[in-house]
């Protein structure tokens, strides 16, 4: 089969198509015929080795995928040859609370991720996909979907009249802006681009702001909400906290999922936390029951996933290179089909 590699190197550069043997299930495994995968912002430190400490080791990467069951191992008795079925983003991770030795449980980070034809994953770590997806559009969904889910709905508790603040329009992003709308809130999203701005108002956000020509952007949630602020921020960002802080309202609540825009905060506005008593809160992809959950809204809701391109499995590297440049509104997909 063909797959994917990272070998002799780290990075872009060291990303090679190589034929490796068709895996074989074990006892409570199934083989996946594989027919889209997903990038994530995650994927770029991926390639440079940040999360599995293989060093050079051969690793495939993709969290991301979405395939059809092809076989089954003799024990595994959840699924049937035929099932439509995207991998969990952390195997390890099936209900409850995020815990320590979950950690090594991710694919496409300590595990091998998802970018070749045929792969082997336990039956417990896989969700059936909503029937009116494509594989590309089920490819997109177990870790940026589900961190907006869990960020939006699980703990973030939005319900209709909530004002939502979400950063930038990536695939958390668009995910997030998505389930905020169709939770009846009121959604305020902030992006680099005006024409990415104008997508999402097509999406159904409410109000738009540039952070780059209005980098006090805090001041225009503030503006528009009356100075109440706003229920839920959704900080994709991470340096710009502060700013955060300022545009929440009292008792409200910051579900910090990334920092796209640096690890550190300079100046940390420490009182106003207590002092309007702001919930900062960080949030982790989600476990399968999350995933599920999600998908049961997103059949119910009829909601399709923002592709913004697919490229051929033939030209997954340029794929990876779209994801580099940053210059996509959703989601970025790879088809094996
Ligand atoms: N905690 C977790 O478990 C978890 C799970 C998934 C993702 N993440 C993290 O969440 C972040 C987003 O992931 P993703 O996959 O959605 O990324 P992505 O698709 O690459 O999205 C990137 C977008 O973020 C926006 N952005 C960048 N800097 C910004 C800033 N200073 N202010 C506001 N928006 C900014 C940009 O939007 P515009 O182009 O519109 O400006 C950019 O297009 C990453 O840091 C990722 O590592 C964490």
């Amino acid at each position: 089969m063909k797959a994917y590699v990272i070998k002799d190197g780290l990075g872009i550069d060291y990303l090679k198509q190589v034929d490796l043997q068709v895996p074989t299930p074990g006892k409570n495994e199934v083989l996946i015929r594989m027919r889209a995968v997903s990038l994530n912002a995650r994927d770029i430190p991926a390639l440079n080795g940040y999360f599995n400490n293989q060093s050079t080791a051969p690793f495939i990467p993709g969290s991301d995928g979405a395939g059809e069951i092809i076989a089954l191992g003799e024990e595994a008795d959840k699924f049937q040859i035929g099932d439509r079925v995207a991998g969990i983003f952390n195997q390890k991770w099936i209900t409850g609370e995020m815990s320590p030795e979950y950690n090594d449980g991710e694919l496409g980070g300590s595990l091998d991720g998802l970018l070749a034809e045929y792969v082997v994953l336990s039956q417990e770590g896989l969700v059936r996909i909503p029937e009116h997806l494509s594989y590309v559009e089920a490819a997109s969904l177990p870790c940026a979907a589900v961190t907006a889910w869990h960020a939006v709905v699980e703990d973030g508790k939005v319900k209709a009249g909530d004002t939502v603040v979400i950063q930038g329009t990536g695939g958390v992003s668009i995910f997030a802006l998505q389930f905020a709308k169709f939770s009846g809130a009121n959604v305020i999203i902030t992006s680099s681009s005006d024409d990415k701005l104008e997508k999402a108002k097509a999406l159904g956000a409410n109000h738009t702001i540039n952070y780059k020509t209005t980098p006090d952007w805090e001041k225009a949630v503030l503006e528009y909400t009356n100075n109440r602020g706003a229920d839920l921020i959704i900080e994709v960002s991470g340096s710009t906290l502060n700013r955060s802080i300022e545009a929440v309202r009292q008792n409200g609540q910051i579900n910090l999922i990334g920092a796209l825009s640096g690890k550190e905060v300079e100046n940390l506005s420490l009182l106003p936390i207590f002092t309007r008593k702001v919930r900062l809160h960080g949030v982790r992809t989600g476990n399968r029951d999350m995933f599920e959950a999600m998908n049961r809204a997103i059949k119910y809701n009829a909601l399709y996933p923002v592709i913004d391109r697919v490229f051929s499995f033939a030209n997954a590297v340029d794929a990876f290179k779209y994801l580099e440049d940053k210059d996509y509104f959703g989601k970025i997909c790879i088809s094996l089909e």
